[in-house]
């Protein structure tokens, strides 16, 4: 039986407007650079909301250059690059059920050394307990993207870490 998932870090949550995508990449790499070996994000929001974006600001804030290949991995379910750390970029969105989702090996991937970026997190959701993810994560950043209009974007981040940690500086770059 999969380890359920129980609240024990405490939340801090910010919140960021996105007008284009650039600043979209800016706001992820400012992530990308404060983030360690081990950290988690899960990424929620609607198809087009910008999680691959965003995703290929936080690979730039961990060292890829720019002309790294960064594209959904939404065939492949899971790419790896080399930054800084190993970077697991994974997207949930095929994926049709919980049994899939344990067949990826997500576990081992995400308690690995590397940093491990989820877009579609809404998938982790258990279907019979919706206020509980499948598997067990605790110590997360969560980001949720909310399309206000073609152009821009409302984040709200919310980090759950047992050590307090200092939000990223997004006005640095
Ligand atoms: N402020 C913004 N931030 C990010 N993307 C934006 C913004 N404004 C417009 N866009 C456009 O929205 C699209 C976002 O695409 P992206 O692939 O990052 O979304 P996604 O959330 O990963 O979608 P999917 O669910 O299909 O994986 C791009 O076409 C981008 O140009
Ligand atoms: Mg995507």
């Amino acid at each position: 039986m999969p380890a359920r998932n129980t609240e024990t870090a405490t939340s801090i949550n910010m919140k960021k407007i996105s007008n284009n995508p650039e600043e979209t990449l800016q706001l992820g790499k400012s992530l990308g650079c404060s983030l360690i070996a081990g950290d988690i994000i899960l990424l929620y929001g609607d198809l087009g909301a910008g999680k691959t974006r965003f995703t290929q600001g936080i690979c730039y804030g961990l060292g890829l250059t720019k002309d790294s290949y960064i594209r959904s991995p939404t065939f492949t379910l899971i790419n790896e690059y080399t930054g800084r750390v190993p970077i697991y970029h994974i997207d949930l969105y095929r994926i049709e059920n919980q049994e899939e989702i344990y067949s990826l090996g997500l576990e081992e991937i995400m308690f690995n050394q590397g940093v491990t970026i989820i877009e579609w997190a809404e998938k982790l959701q258990d279907s019979k307990n919706p206020d509980q993810r499948i598997m067990n994560i605790q110590e997360r950043m969560e980001v949720y993207i909310n399309s206000i209009d073609d152009s821009q974007r409302e984040f709200t981040f919310h980090s759950f870490f047992a050590e307090p940690r200092p939000f990223p500086d997004f006005t640095l770059l």
